[in-house]
């Protein structure tokens, strides 16, 4: 198995460089692609209370002969679960259905920006949590630069990450930069925008250049950028396949390129988006 080294956060804590994406998994199929994922070598498995699929997580990490100590498990406080008491009683639900005593990433999935103030309890909540020894690693998801500064000069604590839509066709570069300067690290969603523009002819080219596949190119241009992609497969070559990066890297000028394909076309469309998205 191909040995790769983990990142760091603000906090001390290290983050694999690439976790597996369980939205829309399900049943005996879902808990096998996650079995097959940490097989594959993946370490840090991402689920969300609003996947209604933190069970076959919890399924999944009985069934596995990989240690709970070495598993990053991330989990998200749902819109409806949000203000300081919820968050806390909804994380017990969740810890109940993974079936453990700590989560190690635990993050506010959406800002409620008609009323920012509850995602400041739901903050608070987490960093309470954390010196509770409940969850390991605290951040955010779907935050904008503005939304990240109101949370850090309200509790004077930094997000250790912030999970947002990333890939080369949305390619947040004031996000990317903020986040760079305050070291919250990105960790992207649809890191490979759902394999809908793996015919593009730029990473057509660098897949043949490279030997690998053009979704190959995609994640491995994440890894560059010291961004953390979560791609999601049910599809056991693929699974596999996604995870075989690290044999290989990308030259400067070729990140640029890649870089260069933003169209900032987005596949993840809130009802209501904050200012700046
Ligand atoms: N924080 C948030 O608000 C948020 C929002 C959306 C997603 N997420 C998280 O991010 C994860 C990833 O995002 P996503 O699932 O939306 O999109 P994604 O990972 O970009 O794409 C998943 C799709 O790509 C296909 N695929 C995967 N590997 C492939 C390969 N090597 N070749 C061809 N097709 C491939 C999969 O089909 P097969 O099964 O056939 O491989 C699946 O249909 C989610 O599962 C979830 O955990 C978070």
């Amino acid at each position: 198995m191909t040995k790769i080294a983990n990142l760091s956060l603000n906090d001390g804590q290290r983050i694999p460089p690439i976790g597996f994406g369980t939205n829309v998994l399900r049943g005996r199929k879902g808990i096998d692609s996650i079995l097959t994922a940490l097989d594959a070598g993946y370490r840090l498995i991402d689920t969300a209370q609003s996947y209604d699929n933190e069970e076959i997580v919890g399924a999944a990490v009985v069934e596995s002969s990989v240690p709970r100590q070495e598993l990053v498990l991330t989990t998200k406080i749902t819109d409806a679960h949000q203000g300081y008491q919820q968050t806390l009683d909804s994380l017990e639900v969740s810890l109940a259905k993974l079936k453990t005593d700590w989560v190690d990433i635990l993050l506010v999935h959406w800002p409620n920006v008609q009323d920012f103030e509850r995602s400041l309890e739901t903050w608070r909540a987490l960093i309470d949590l954390q010196q509770a020894g409940k969850v390991t690693t605290i951040g955010v998801s779907n935050y904008t630069p503005d939304l990240l500064q109101r949370t850090i000069d309200a509790s004077g604590v930094v997000p250790a990450l912030n999970q947002v839509e990333f890939h080369p066709f949305l390619v947040q570069k004031d996000l990317l930069a903020y986040c760079q300067q305050k070291e919250i690290r990105i960790e992207a969603y649809c890191p490979i925008a759902r394999a809908e523009r793996a015919g593009h002819p730029v990473l057509q080219h660098l897949a043949a250049k490279y030997q690998k596949s053009p979704v190959q190119i995609m994640l491995r241009w994440h890894v560059e950028l010291g961004i953390v992609p979560i791609p999601r497969s049910e599809n056991p070559d693929h699974i596999r396949g996604n995870f075989q990066i690290f044999d290989f890297s990308l030259v400067e000028d070729e990140v640029r390129e890649i870089s260069g394909l933003n169209e900032n076309y987005r596949i993840i469309k809130p009802d209501k988006s904050p200012p700046g998205w």
